[in-house]
């Protein structure tokens, strides 16, 4: 029997923060190709606007470590739009101030915690408010690879932020499972976003070019993803695995051409 997955969010409304660049706006396109209704919720208004035309959605501000700002946006959409089916909690950020411990400071420290993992609470909650009562939904973090294996390049509050969502995520899992309310993390290895391009960018003009070799020593293909979504989902047997949503394998881009030719290994002492 084969099924048509090309609609299986067909009718779904998904909040995605951080939806206007990225990993999360390469997810509002496949959600939005595949029927969702999309919430984009980002702190730029300007890409926020656009990404949310360019996927037929809607755009609500929000800064996700503010606790009344992220309350009003899950309640808002949920009485606008009658439902949330779809949490994609993934806004983040990788400042230069947040590097080594032997740096970084407690206000460099704190605002990384802020957007990155009080902010996976905050819309966790928000989310759970409505889906428990529905008796079903969906909560997807964005954690990242360094959660599970470091980074040679430390930027020290950026990963115990990701090990927190990581851990936060594998407990609201077990708790909510049964009220129907499906919760995952994702941990991405390197993907070239602005994101990505801006810490390659710092740790070069910062450091050298082996600290920027090491960074590709964190990643098992030594090279990154780039944001993708496919413009026609597949239809596929429901034997088959399901389709990846958007990382792919990647072609090296102008932006970071240095790091992407074959380096040599790093021969730094990993913690
Ligand atoms: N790019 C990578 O290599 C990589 C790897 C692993 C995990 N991640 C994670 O994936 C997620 C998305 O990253 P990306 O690479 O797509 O980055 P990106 O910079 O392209 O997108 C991040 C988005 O988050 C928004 N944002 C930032 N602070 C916000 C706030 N306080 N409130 C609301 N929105 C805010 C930005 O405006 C931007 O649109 C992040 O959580 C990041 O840590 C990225």
């Amino acid at each position: 029997m084969s099924i048509d997955l090309t609609q299986r969010l067909r009718d779904r409304v998904a909040i995605i923060t951080g939806g206007a660049s990225g990993i999360g706006f390469a997810t509002a396109k496949r959600f939005a190709a595949e029927g969702a209704f999309v919430v984009i919720a980002d702190v730029d208004p300007t890409t926020g606007e656009a990404a949310a035309a360019e996927v037929g959605g809607a755009f609500r501000p929000v800064d996700v470590a503010d606790e009344a700002k992220v309350n009003a946006l899950f309640d808002g959409v949920a009485e606008e739009f009658g439902r949330i089916d779809i949490a994609f909690n993934n806004a983040g950020i990788s400042p230069a101030d947040d590097d080594s411990i032997e740096t970084t400071e407690l206000p460099a420290w704190d605002r990384v915690q802020d957007v990155n993992l009080k902010s996976v609470y905050l819309c966790s909650r928000a989310a759970l408010r409505h889906m428990v009562p529905a008796g079903r939904g969906s909560i997807i973090n964005t954690a990242s690879f360094v959660a599970l294996l470091g980074s040679a390049t430390s930027q020290i509050s950026y990963t115990a932020s990701k090990g927190g969502v990581l851990a936060m995520s594998r407990e609201l899992g077990v708790q909510f499972a049964r009220q129907g309310v499906r919760v995952n993390a994702l941990c991405p290895g390197p993907v070239n976003t602005p994101l990505l391009q801006e810490l390659f960018a710092r740790t070069r003009s910062a450091h050298d070019d082996v600290s920027c070799t090491c960074r590709w020593d964190d990643s098992p293909s030594r090279r990154s993803s780039r944001p993708r979504s496919p413009s026609s989902p597949p239809t596929t047997p429901r034997s088959s695995p399901p389709a990846r949503s958007w990382s792919t394998a990647a072609s090296p881009t102008p932006t970071s051409r240095r790091c992407e030719r074959p380096p040599p290994r790093c021969d730094r002492v990993k913690a």
